[in-house]
């Protein structure tokens, strides 16, 4: 068996973390140090902190992950870590760490995209999961579906020309005084609410790109006329009925992708692959349809280190000294 030792590390946004991957599938730890709180009284990251939260959290974090897996630095065979896309400073701490532990360790250096990571969280859920397949990846920046024919193979089909879904999510929310991030506090009041209750429009994009921000918008302006108004709203109501706006636009696009391209099997990725009631909507249709339907699990949804670890253990390319972070890095 493969006895490939990778540490992952990531940095890319609010969370420092670190996981250590044995071969290909199996998690060894998986540490994240959210700063959730910290950004949580701007209502939304600070860049500037959250560089200099890392600083403060990267060693302990990646010393935590070592321990944990119960193996020693030194046995470490190569690091993988997020260079983009993702906040330029923050990018940076996590990039300097794994540069000089390759160097000192002298073991090789992967260089990995954190959107693909969120697509390979996957296969730490499911070991039994192989491509070909098609993948919907949503999350706090991106929105795409994406036709993966082999592990190094990726053929984007479409992407949110404006907002991403995650992003929408984390708008409303704030204008409607919910804490920092938005996605998981709409999740939990929509539960509350009636789906149904307020129509708003369907985002009307041709092909596989996505568009969320006239919808955004469409649910900011009932939000300030009612309040305009005097009208009293359901808060709950407006959750339940954006949400499943969002939900069943993703899944005709996803449910549409699948037919034409012939793929059987559906991988969910991506922070908002937490959303409780898109991973219902998905699987309900997949089994209606006889697809198979994955999605990681909650940990593996957001970000994390173990995601990187694992693909950065598929990619075989290495980097050098010279990487840099790319904050604007597409798929
Ligand atoms: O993938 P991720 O952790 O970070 C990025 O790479 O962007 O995604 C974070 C996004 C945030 O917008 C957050 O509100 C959203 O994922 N999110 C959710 C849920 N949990 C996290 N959105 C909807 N429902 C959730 N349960
Ligand atoms: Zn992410």
């Amino acid at each position: 068996m493969d006895k490939i030792l990778t540490l992952g590390i990531e940095t890319s946004c609010d969370e420092t973390a670190a996981a250590v991957l044995c071969g290909g599938r199996e998690l060894l730890s998986n540490v994240i140090s959210t700063q959730i709180p910290l950004h949580q009284k701007f209502g939304g990251v600070v860049p500037e902190i959250a560089s200099r939260k890392h600083i403060v959290n990267i060693m302990p974090v990646i010393d935590e992950a070592i321990s944990k897996a119960g193996v020693e630095l030194r046995q470490i065979n190569q690091i993988a870590v997020t260079f983009g896309p993702g906040l330029a400073g923050a990018l940076l701490v996590g990039l300097s760490a794994a540069k000089s532990l390759a160097y000192a360790l002298k073991i090789p250096l992967i260089a990995v995209n954190h959107l693909e990571g969120h697509i390979f969280a996957n296969f730490l859920s499911a070991p039994q999961l192989e491509p070909p397949f098609l993948s919907l990846v949503v999350s706090g920046g991106h929105t795409a579906l994406i036709k993966m024919t082999g592990y190094n193979e990726f053929e984007l089909l479409g992407q949110s020309r404006d907002d991403a879904a995650g992003e929408a999510f984390d708008k409303i929310a704030r204008v409607m005084g919910l804490p920092y991030p938005g996605g998981p506090e709409i999740d939990k009041l929509a539960k509350l609410g009636d789906p149904n209750a307020i129509t708003f429009p369907h985002p009307k994009v041709t092909g596989y790109d996505f568009s969320f921000s006239g919808l955004k918008s469409a649910v900011l302006n009932f939000l300030n006329t009612a309040q305009m108004k005097g009208d009293s709203i359901n808060p709950a109501d407006v959750a339940a009925s954006f949400q499943r706006t969002v939900v069943d636009t993703l899944a005709e696009k996803t449910l549409a992708a699948a037919q034409e391209f012939k793929l059987n099997k559906i991988v969910l990725a991506g922070g908002v692959a937490a959303n409780s009631s898109l991973e219902k909507t998905l699987r309900t249709a997949c089994q209606r349809r006889g697809l198979e339907f994955f999605y990681p699990s909650k940990i593996l949804c957001t970000d994390n280190a173990a995601m990187i670890a694992c693909r950065g253990y598929y990619q075989k390319t290495f980097a050098d000294s010279t990487l840099n972070a790319v904050p604007n890095l597409g798929l």
